[in-house]
């Protein structure tokens, strides 16, 4: 390989067989060499065939830090960076690596924005099982999230804050890469994840980032561990490309909150601008808040974060960002207003518990693929008014024949097609489990 080293250094443009070689054999790329492992990428030289080799070798070789930082910024600049510029406020998105149930982000939009802060919101992916937010918004009347880059910075700079599609001129080489590593089972990368994140957060013109880095069943990280080393990988890389980053590890082995579904999610996100909801979400969206609120240089302490963050809640400024977000983006405010207008299922049944004792786990997991075959209707698209309910969370006491979920369906195949995953979602035992921490770690 040190022959190879040598000979590489003087040819600018080494082949691409030998940058596998090289990361198989675990050594670092230099930063030309990452410059022209995405420019191929881009510009479709590479084939198939050796980017998932090259994939594959970087799952399991990793990336330094520098590496990783390099990677992100050719990623990012392979498309356009949105120029913020003209808005003076501090620039801080909130991302998750996806969960089941988790809403916060349309809150924490709303919250964040109402505090002062600018709050870029391209929605990205998440695993495939997930309902992302653009699609609970969509569930309200009139509600556009496909829009330019130029109406995207429009309504950044009227509102403060944006929940939209991803626009196809943001890291299209991430694009490109993450289709690959779909088909290539390389998603769970940690440098490629960290890549992937942080160019396309980047690019939306973020000056710092809150991460929520999920693990267990509901998310595409199933080992805390990894999640743990995600977080540092992210706020680490993001440090050395000098943004400020703050990552929280947070469980979904369960789902979050009381209720999965489209335009159910969006009712209880909207409870929880009211400052209600369950214990978990408001939990979850004080302390992401306030990250987010410190992150800014909104508030100076602990303290004054916490305060900041509530008193937007408690005095309905947070659910009138939202609302304006919402009217600027097309959408029928007075659903918000009156979320009963919301379209509701025809029928409810419950999902009874077999036996009696405590709710052990909940594999979300398998909560959202019901939910998926519970929603999606022939044509591919998702029935808003469906969803769970009512859930029993861990920990929970109950009796024979009591319900586990709530179940609110339309059509009667799909309810029958989903309910042996809530079933076997469902583990009870005789004994209390042990608690478990929501938020298991704070990395910045
Ligand atoms: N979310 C992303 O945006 N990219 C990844 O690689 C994984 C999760």
């Amino acid at each position: 390989m040190a022959e190879k080293l040598l000979e590489a250094k003087k040819n600018l443009k080494p082949s691409f067989a030998y940058l596998i070689e090289k990361k198989r054999d675990g050594y670092e790329f230099t930063d030309e060499e990452i410059r022209h492992i995405v420019d191929s990428i881009m510009d479709s030289e590479m084939p198939e065939a050796q980017q998932a080799a090259l994939a594959m070798a970087i799952y399991f070789k990793q990336m330094s830090a520098q590496e990783t930082a390099k990677l992100s910024d050719e990623l990012m600049l392979s498309g356009e960076v949105v120029d913020l510029g003209k808005i003076h406020q501090p620039k801080v998105a909130k991302v998750s690596t996806g969960g089941v149930g988790d809403k916060t982000s349309m809150v924490l939009a709303a919250l964040a924005a109402a505090a002062g802060v600018v709050v870029p919101g391209m929605n990205g992916k998440d695993e495939e099982f997930v309902i992302s937010t653009v699609d609970k918004l969509s569930s309200i009347p009139g509600f556009k999230s496909k829009v330019t880059l130029k109406e995207y910075v429009n309504l950044l700079s009227k509102v403060n804050c944006a929940i939209v599609e991803q626009c196809k001129e943001i890291a299209p080489a991430d694009a490109l890469l993450y289709t690959l590593r779909q088909s290539t089972a390389t998603i769970p990368s940690l440098p490629l994840i960290t890549g992937s994140i942080l160019s396309k957060k980047l690019a939306e013109g973020c000056e710092g980032l809150v991460v929520d880095v999920k693990w267990g069943n509901g998310s595409f990280i199933k080992d805390k561990e990894q999640a743990k080393q995600l977080a540092r990988t992210i706020t680490r890389v993001a440090r050395s490309m000098n943004r400020r980053c703050v990552a929280l590890v947070t469980d979904s082995d369960q789902p979050l909150g009381d209720s999965v579904g489209t335009a159910l999610e969006v009712k209880e996100a909207v409870a929880l601008l009211k400052g209600e909801g369950p214990e978990d979400l408001q939990d979850l969206v004080l302390k992401l808040g306030m990250e987010i609120v410190r992150l800014a240089g909104v508030a100076g302490s602990t303290l004054s974060a916490k305060q900041t963050v509530e008193r937007h809640l408690k005095d309905g400024s947070a659910l009138e960002k939202f609302k304006e977000m919402i009217r600027a983006q097309g959408g029928k405010t007075d659903w918000i207003d009156n979320p009963d207008k919301f379209p509701k299922a025809q029928y409810v049944r419950k999902l009874p518990a077999p036996k009696r004792g405590y709710v052990h786990t909940i594999d979300a997991g398998k909560i959202a693929r019901g939910v998926q075959v519970l929603a999606t209707k022939k044509d591919g698209s998702l029935d808003p008014a469906v969803g769970i309910t009512e859930i029993r969370k861990v920990g929970t006491q109950v009796k024979q024949g009591e319900p586990l979920i709530m179940i609110h369906y339309n059509d009667e195949a799909r309810m029958e097609a989903s309910l042996h995953y809530f079933r076997d979602a469902y583990r009870l035992a005789p004994k209390r489990p042990k608690e478990t921490l929501l938020i298991e770690e704070r990395v910045a």
